[in-house]
């Protein structure tokens, strides 16, 4: 299989820096990348930078290499065109489809997946010609993703960040797999997402824990804010995930913990999405100082059992809520892991049921994952191996439907 061609564009703002980071991440994951700077981009980062980490030449103006006709080649063969950072001004120039260099003319002449990443002053992301060029820009077919809240480049902070490169090129991959992923139909809507594994104290520096690494609930909410929604993650323990851009993030520890916050969360939302890996089982006692050996046998572990969080949730589901659960499992001599998924939705009662395989090699520790989606109504759909990502679109996809 040839490298799928990326067309990296970066525009002249101060997070141009970070273009470099996911340029390398777009190549160390198999693609091939074209950068393509504006002549005000190469203020902040150099073109050798983006000689060195693609192995390809680097051409601002349209009068570079002219008997390639690289303008109009260039934007052809891209299966993917990035943008990262899009500037406010990149943003405009592309609305009036000026084609006065290199990048300019590219975009005019892609007919592949378009991902715009802005990044801004929160004040100039706000502005009506940004969110009517960005409202354009969509309309078009193009992603404009969110940008991140944070520390901007002076003392002030909001949203206009460059989100996390590897955030940037994972919406990149699931544009590349699925080019429709990221429509806005979530927008307006209001979705709380769990994630990652829950530790159950046992003394203050142990607890039992599992092997979650919170990266599908993350692609969900990342995905879904992509989209549009207003996203809750209620985040357990995880593989040191970065917050995703324009998600409101509670972090929780222990499976009380997450009940409480799902509960506060939940209130008003149109969806809610369990992803999370909950203990069944916590320690019954909390020591309040760490246990020490003193020679003798251990004492056993009694542990208590948790609340089913889904469960309560499906009970207090308010009218026209979509709750979605995840089923972990391995199968066994007498079912199978669908047979399996297929009780577990009768027993849970949600509207919807993602069901995984967990033995090695699944879905936990993975960045790829598969399995079916069965639905209360008898529906039953298969998600081929991909990218969490790509799970993440499928699943909101039969949200959006519900709540359609
Ligand atoms: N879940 C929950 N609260 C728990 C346990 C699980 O909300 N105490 C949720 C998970 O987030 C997931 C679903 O229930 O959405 C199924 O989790 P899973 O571990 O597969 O199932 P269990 O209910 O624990 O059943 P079993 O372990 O017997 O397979």
């Amino acid at each position: 299989m040839t490298a799928p061609k990326v067309l990296l564009g970066v525009a002249g703002g101060i997070a141009a820096y970070k273009s470099a980071e996911l340029l390398r991440r777009l190549t160390e994951t198999g693609h091939s990348v074209r950068v393509v700077p504006t002549g005000s981009a190469l203020n902040f980062v150099g073109a050798a930078t983006f000689e060195a980490l693609s192995g390809q030449p680097v051409h601002t103006g349209v009068f570079s290499d002219v008997p390639s006709v690289q303008h109009v080649r260039l934007g052809q063969e891209a299966d993917l065109v990035v943008v990262a950072p899009a500037t406010a001004d990149l943003l405009a120039r592309a609305v009036q489809g000026r084609a006065d260099d290199l990048l300019g003319g590219s975009l005019l002449v892609a007919r592949c997946p378009v991902l715009f990443v802005p990044a801004m002053h929160t004040e100039m992301w706000e502005h009506p010609a940004t969110r009517a060029n960005v409202a354009t820009l969509r309309e078009r077919g193009s992603v404009v993703m969110e940008p991140a809240s944070g520390r901007l480049t002076g003392k002030d902070t909001g949203p206009g960040r460059l989100p996390d490169p590897a955030e940037i090129a994972e919406l990149a991959r699931l544009l590349l797999e699925r080019a429709d992923a990221l429509p806005r139909d979530l927008a307006g809507r209001r979705v709380v997402v769990s994630a990652g594994g829950t530790r159950e104290p046992l003394d203050p520096v142990r607890y039992l824990g599992n092997r979650s690494s919170g990266r599908q609930g993350y692609a969900l909410a990342k995905v879904a804010a992509q989209r549009g929604a207003h996203v809750t993650l209620v985040a357990g323990h995880t593989a040191e995930l970065a917050d995703p851009a324009a998600v409101e993030v509670v972090k929780v520890g222990s499976a009380l913990e997450m009940r409480d916050a799902m509960h506060a969360a939940v209130k008003g939302a149109d969806a809610v999405v369990m992803s999370a890996a909950v203990a069944d089982f916590r320690p019954a006692a909390l020591a309040a100082h760490k246990i020490k050996k003193d020679g003798s046998e251990p004492e056993p572990l009694h542990l208590a059992l948790n609340p089913d969080i889904l469960a309560e949730l499906v009970a207090a589901r308010e009218p026209g809520q979509v709750v979605v659960g995840f089923a972990a499992e391995t199968g066994d001599d007498t079912a199978d892991v669908l047979e399996y998924g297929r009780r577990k939705l009768a027993k849970k009662g949600c509207d919807l049921l993602l069901v995984n395989w967990v033995g090695e090699g699944g879905a936990f520790e993975n960045t790829e994952n598969q399995g079916w989606l069965l639905g209360a109504d008898g529906g039953e759909t298969q998600i081929p191996n991909g990218s969490k990502a790509l799970l993440a679109s499928r699943l909101w996809d039969a949200v959006a439907a519900r709540l359609a």
